[in-house]
């Protein structure tokens, strides 16, 4: 009998903090392709993967964790959630929120959040104030919202929202076998390499579950951890917060990241790393993703495989073994880059009158 996929939360309950009873928030999460990536493998010699995270319900892998989130305030009684966001967490806010039945504020820093994301947030009816400000004082304030005022915190700083994305670590563990050697991905307020990290970790390991007693361990191993954040937006490589972060991956420009100390913990008990990429790698990623693997993602998305490519270049990437790379964003949230050539100009689609003949003259081809 055909199965569909149930979310995050009912495909992974034994392992989530939920029971029975609880009234579940969900939009079908989770679930999302791991694809071979085909031309990045046959250019490192490894086996890479990309885990579409973009195939999630509003397009990235907020959505993961939101589920949660959701859940959480719903049993919490809120009547109102709140988020600050460059652009994805809201648009997962606002869809999640109107599910539930809940008010929802969203905090985004004016002008630099993507039209795609922006849509969508309003389109689910949220609140959606454009602060004068980047996204560290946008969660300054919905910080300072949650504590004193009656809204429920929707940001990852809620650790039902990291339990929610650890999910993504389990899905790729249960497509392969076993868990990957590497896992890259983009690092912005550093939520998710720290989610995927506890997903590894316990699936690693005997895990006492609430609902399901002793659960065995599921990989017989961990990766190691590779972040990498855009290099005008890059404090754990600089090793202090950056009070202007700057880069045309707007996912991930922030200069102060929330989950500072467990990204840390990912990076050396993995015995990874968290390095930098410039704008032009990171759009270099973004078109080697689309027109040689056909995965099309925002730019920010495009981070990790910007990382690995330069990684391979530099000779630091071994052959042979399995890697994984997030891909956390749809390519549609941000379509405005896909229409840019590498030398920085305007892509213009060619213009043809009504005419087979001429269609056919300008496709180059010859009449059978
Ligand atoms: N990729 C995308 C597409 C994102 O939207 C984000 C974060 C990241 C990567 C980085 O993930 O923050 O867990 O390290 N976006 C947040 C937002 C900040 O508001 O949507 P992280």
């Amino acid at each position: 009998m055909a199965h569909q996929w149930r979310g995050v939360i009912r495909e992974y309950a034994e392992r989530l903090p939920v029971t029975e009873a609880t009234t579940v928030i969900t939009l079908g999460e989770g679930g999302t392709p791991l694809v071979h990536a085909q031309k990045l493998s046959e250019l490192t010699g490894s086996q890479v993967y990309l885990k579409v995270e973009g195939m999630n319900p509003t397009g990235s892998f907020k959505d993961r964790g939101m589920t949660m989130a959701m859940t959480a305030a719903v049993e919490a009684g809120a009547k109102a959630v709140v988020c600050a966001s460059t652009g994805n967490t809201s648009a997962s806010a606002a869809a999640y929120a109107t599910a539930a039945g809940l008010k929802c504020a969203v905090l985004v820093p004016e002008g630099k959040i993507s039209m795609g994301k922006l849509s969508q947030a309003i389109a689910h009816g949220a609140t959606l104030l454009q602060v004068d400000g980047n996204f560290d004082n946008c969660l300054d304030i919905a910080r300072k919202l949650g504590d004193s005022y009656p809204v429920f915190l929707v940001n990852s700083v809620n650790p039902a929202r990291i339990q929610g994305q650890k999910t993504g670590a389990f899905e790729v563990v249960d497509a392969l076998g076993d868990a990957p050697d590497i896992h890259v991905l983009p690092v912005g307020n550093a939520g998710n390499i720290s989610a995927y990290w506890k997903g590894y970790k316990e699936y690693s390991a005997p895990y006492e579950s609430a609902t399901a007693g002793t659960l065995a361990a599921v990989s017989t191993k961990t990766p190691a951890m590779w972040g990498f954040q855009a290099a005008g937006a890059a404090p754990f490589v600089a090793g202090h917060p950056i009070t202007e972060p700057d880069t045309i991956a707007t996912a991930i420009r922030i200069g102060n990241p929330a989950s500072w100390d467990t990204a840390i913990a990912a990076r050396d008990e993995s015995g990874g790393l968290i390095e930098a990429v410039t704008d032009e790698e990171i759009l270099d990623a973004h078109r080697w993703l689309s027109s040689k693997e056909g995965v099309f993602v925002e730019p920010g998305s495009a981070a990790g495989v910007a990382g690995l490519i330069k990684k391979h270049a530099a000779g630091e990437v071994p052959t042979g073994k399995t890697i994984v790379i997030t891909v956390t964003g749809h390519g549609l949230k941000d379509p405005q880059w896909a229409l840019r050539t590498a030398d920085g100009s305007e892509v213009q689609p060619v213009k043809v009158p009504n005419d087979v003949v001429t269609v056919a003259t300008e496709l180059g081809l010859d009449a059978r």
